[in-house]
């Protein structure tokens, strides 16, 4: 290599690096405080609704939400990893899984104020995108399209975070939008997805709660207008529960209308980060002819809680967080890496974070856009080995079981279609249409060749 070629390629790595940014992503913290290693097993913790946590140990147990050690550990942990991220995305959910009555508004409020402390102190330089989850309020499921006592308290919690404007909007109806990290250009959105959410029965009749769909649409379309890149970031998403067939969260109302909003804007929206699954998963966009044109990746939750949702066998998972790599010039998501807490290794041998894998090492593409994550569904739809690899991360490797032929079409039709109709004739044909990779291309091709002769 010349002199010149060596300087050249030094200047472009230079380049790279300098484009190249990083956030983490973490979400469903669960804080159970009443965990305690000294009771029988079915009173360790109160999110076990009495299950026994037989082998509990300091880090949790998969019957219950996350102990304090666990919180604190996955905090430090991502100090430990990469402890100057550009930005964090918290996504919500930080109270026990236990009746209403056990927590009130005092304590969820005060279960908040705890863990925003912990992140201002491990990250006190660091701006936090955050979001409420349905159990970011008391009682749970219930936040209002309304200005409260809670969401009024919450934004004094987090006033390092938010803009003036944004406190204004979080106060009326919790969600905010701001310019990211300050840059002309840039933009993030918070959504509060609660008010979508089919258990919420404050907002069930109404047309467009806390008038967030229309702010979002106007967002948007300034955005369009002024040529910025966007991230949405929220809690509960739309589509269905990958691991239970038919569990959708939304109405099918604001299902619609989420959707509508990502196909008109889709062009300047480069990652949706949501949370709520507790589960590592994702969840495509087409357009009218079928192109991809957006993903969301929904994060893995720090809490190992087994879900009590009939119909889910074995839905525990190990604690995971996430390091979001990408451009910070063009917001195109390059590449994600996922660190896990094996949590039965942790309490046994004291093992500590390690990296789970690498989006773009373990699904063999160049990038995490929709194009790639697109090539990354038709890997899981149609080879198994990458099926199997996606349903172990998918519980943060803590189910290895095989993921047999319904696993299969669960897991793909969630990811495919988060429209309700298309999901449900996903199911109908086993997940096949638009699966055919190469297929149609190819027939097109042969059918130009032939018109050529
Ligand atoms: C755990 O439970 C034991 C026995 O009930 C009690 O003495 C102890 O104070 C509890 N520890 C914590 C941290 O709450
Ligand atoms: C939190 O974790 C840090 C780093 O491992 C440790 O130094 C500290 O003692 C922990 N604090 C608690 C309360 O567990
Ligand atoms: C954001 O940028 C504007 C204009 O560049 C500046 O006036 C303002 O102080 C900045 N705000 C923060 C929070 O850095
Ligand atoms: C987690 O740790 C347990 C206990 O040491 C072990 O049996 C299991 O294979 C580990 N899981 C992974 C994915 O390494
Ligand atoms: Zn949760
Ligand atoms: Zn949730």
């Amino acid at each position: 290599m010349s002199k010149v070629t060596a300087l050249l390629s030094l200047l472009l790595f230079k380049e790279l690096l300098a484009l190249s940014g990083n956030f983490w992503h973490i979400t469903d913290l669960h804080w159970d405080g009443t965990y305690n290693l000294t009771n029988h097993p079915e009173y360790i913790c109160a999110s076990s609704g009495n299950r026994p946590a037989t082998d509990a140990g300091k880090f949790g147990h998969y019957v219950c939400d996350s102990p304090w050690s666990l919180i604190n550990s996955s905090v430090y942990a991502m100090k430990a990893i990469l402890p100057d991220p550009d930005f964090i995305v918290w996504t919500g959910d930080d109270t026990p899984h236990v009746p209403n009555e056990d927590l009130g508004e005092e304590e969820v409020l005060h279960i908040i104020s705890t863990l925003t402390h912990l992140l201002n102190e491990v990250f006190p330089d660091t701006k936090v995108y955050s979001a409420l989850g349905n159990h970011d309020y008391h009682p749970k499921n219930q936040l209002p399209a309304a200005p409260n006592r809670i969401y009024d308290q919450i934004a004094d919690l987090w006033r390092d975070w938010l803009d003036p404007e944004s406190r204004e909007t979080f106060k009326k109806g919790g969600y905010y939008t701001e310019k990211l990290l300050n840059q002309t250009g840039l933009r993030m959105i918070v959504l509060n997805t609660n008010l979508y959410y089919d258990q919420n029965d404050l907002t069930k009749g109404m047309y467009d709660p806390a008038g967030q769909f229309s702010w979002m649409d106007q967002v948007l379309r300034d955005a369009a207008n002024n040529n910025e890149k966007v991230y949405i970031v929220g809690h509960i998403p739309p589509g269905f529960f990958e691991k239970k067939r038919n569990k959708a969260w939304f109405t099918p109302k604001f299902n619609k209308i989420y959707l509508d909003l990502i196909q008109n804007y889709h062009s300047v929206i480069l990652g949706q980060f949501f949370g709520h699954h507790h589960t590592d998963s994702f969840r495509m966009f087409y357009n009218s002819e079928g192109s991809p044109i957006s993903t969301m990746f929904l994060g893995p939750g720090v809490t190992p809680w087994k879900t009590t949702l009939p119909g889910v066998k074995n839905g525990a998972n190990n604690p995971g967080i996430r390091a979001v790599e990408y451009d910070a010039e063009t917001l195109q998501v390059k590449d994600i890496v996922t660190y896990y807490l094996n949590l039965s290794r942790a309490n046994a041998a004291r093992a500590g974070w390690e990296k789970e894998y690498r989006l773009t090492e373990s699904f063999r593409v160049p990038d995490a856009s929709p194009a790639s994550m697109h090539q990354v569904l038709k890997r899981i739809a149609n080879e198994h080995c990458y099926l199997q690899k996606y349903y172990e991360f998918n519980s943060v490797s803590y189910d290895l079981t095989e993921c047999g032929a319904d696993c299969r079409v669960d897991h793909v039709c969630a990811a495919r279609e988060v429209d309700f109709d298309k999901y449900k004739s996903c199911l109908a044909d086993g997940g096949a249409t638009a699966m055919h990779g190469g297929l149609i291309p190819m027939i097109l091709f042969a059918i130009a060749i032939w018109s050529l002769h």
